[in-house]
C-alpha cells in the first residue's frame, strides 16, 4: 500500500475568487491556468498496520499540528472512498519556492491525491483524481492536467462535475511566464480567507461573477487560436478584476506592495513601446508575467532592473501528474 507521485504548480489566467460549497471546495465560477514546469512536488505515501495516526512530513521535516490535520482531513476523504481505515506516512518533498509566490498547495494537493489514491488501491481516472486533489485545495485539481486547463465549476451540489479539463497540451504552445519576486513580508491573509470575505461583503463581487463566465469564453477561444495578445489581454483584465472586488470587502484586502505596481507600470510602459508583456497577480503580491519566448530575455533583464525586483524566475508550461512508483 505505497505509492509516489509528482505534480507541478500552475498560474491561473482566469482566476478562481469564491467558493459556493466550503466543504466540498465547490467554485463560484470557471477559471483557467497554466501548468508550469520546474516548480514541483514529489509526495510518497504509505498506509501501514502500525500506526496509531498519520504522518506528514515535509522537506524531512515533520509539520505543525494545523498541517498534520489539514493532510489527515484529506486523506479521510482517500479513506472513505477505497475503505481502508489505515493511517499513513506521507512524506513530501516540495520544489515550489514559496517566496516566489506560487501556491505549494496546487502541486501538493495534486501529488497527494494521486499518491494516496493509488496506494489505498484505487485506481481513479484523470477527472476523478482532479476531484480528489480539488478536496485539498481548489487549484489542486487543475494540476492533474498538463498545459492549459480550464476547471469547470460544475452544477450540482455533490461536485461530481467539477473538475479540470485540458484545454491544449504543453507540447502544443510554449509561452514564457516570469514570476517575479519583489520586496514583501509574509502576507497576511491567506486566498482562504481573502475570497471568503470577498464573497461575504464585497459590494463588487456580484461585478465579477457577472463577467466573469465571458472572460472564460475570451480566454478558452485565445487559447485554442494560439492568440497570445487576445489571452494576455484578458488575463491581466481578469486579475485587475479579482483584486478590485477584494478592495470593496469590509475590512479590504489588499496584497499589493509598492513593488507589485512597479512592475505593473513596467510591463504596461513595455506594451507601449511595441513588447507583447502581460502581467497577472495571485493573492500576494508577487507579479506573473506572460510574454512570447523570442521576447523572454529582453523582458527578463529589464524586469531585473527594476529596484524594487529581488528575483525572477522562467517557466515554461509543463506536464501534468505522473506516478513515480
Ligand atoms: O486553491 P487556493 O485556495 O490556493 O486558491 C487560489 C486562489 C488564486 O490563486 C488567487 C486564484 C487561482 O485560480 O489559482
Amino acid at each position: 500500500m505505497k505509492a509516489k507521485a509528482k505534480a507541478n504548480t500552475n498560474i491561473a489566467l482566469i482566476k478562481y475568487w469564491g467558493k459556493r460549497d466550503n466543504e466540498l471546495i465547490l467554485p463560484m465560477n470557471s477559471s483557467i491556468s497554466i501548468t508550469l514546469d520546474g516548480f514541483y512536488t514529489i509526495t510518497s505515501v504509505e498506509f501501514k498496520e502500525d500506526l496509531k495516526n498519520d504522518i506528514f512530513i515535509l522537506n524531512n521535516k515533520e509539520t505543525e499540528d494545523k498541517e498534520q490535520k489539514k493532510i489527515s482531513r484529506f486523506l479521510d476523504v482517500v479513506r472513505g472512498l477505497s475503505g481502508t481505515k489505515l493511517y499513513a506516512e506521507v512524506n513530501s518533498e516540495n520544489k515550489v519556492p514559496t517566496a516566489a509566490g506560487f501556491a505549494s498547495s496546487a502541486s501538493g494537493f495534486a501529488a497527494l491525491a494521486c499518491a494516496s489514491s493509488k496506494a489505498a488501491g484505487l485506481n481513479l481516472s484523470e477527472r476523478e483524481l482532479s476531484m480528489l486533489a480539488r478536496r485539498g485545495s481548489g487549484s489542486a485539481c487543475r494540476s492533474i492536467f498538463g498545459g492549459y486547463v480550464k476547471w469547470e465549476k460544475g452544477e450540482k451540489l455533490e461536485g461530481t462535475d467539477s473538475h479540470g479539463v485540458r484545454l491544449l497540451s504543453e507540447k502544443d504552445w510554449d509561452i514564457s511566464i516570469l514570476s517575479v519576486m519583489v520586496a514583501s513580508g509574509k502576507k497576511k491573509v491567506s486566498s482562504r480567507e481573502g475570497m471568503k470575505r470577498t464573497v461575504e461583503t464585497s459590494p463588487f463581487y456580484s461585478g465579477w461573477l457577472d463577467t466573469v463566465e465571458k472572460d472564460i469564453k475570451i480566454a478558452e477561444e485565445a487559447i485554442r487560436l494560439k492568440d497570445f495578445y487576445s489571452l494576455g489581454n484578458i488575463a491581466e483584465e481578469n486579475a485587475l478584476k479579482m483584486h478590485a472586488t477584494m478592495l470593496g470587502a469590509k475590512p479590504p484586502v489588499l496584497y499589493w506592495e509598492n513593488g507589485t505596481l512597479e512592475v505593473m507600470r513596467h510591463i504596461q510602459n513595455l506594451r507601449e513601446s511595441g513588447i507583447p508583456a502581460f502581467f497577472t497577480i495571485d493573492a500576494g503580491a508577487n507579479v506573473k508575467v506572460l510574454c512570447l519566448k523570442e521576447n523572454e530575455n529582453m523582458v527578463y533583464e529589464s524586469l531585473l532592473k527594476l529596484s524594487s525586483v529581488m528575483k525572477v524566475l522562467v517557466c515554461h508550461p509543463g506536464s501534468g501528474v505522473t506516478y513515480l512508483e
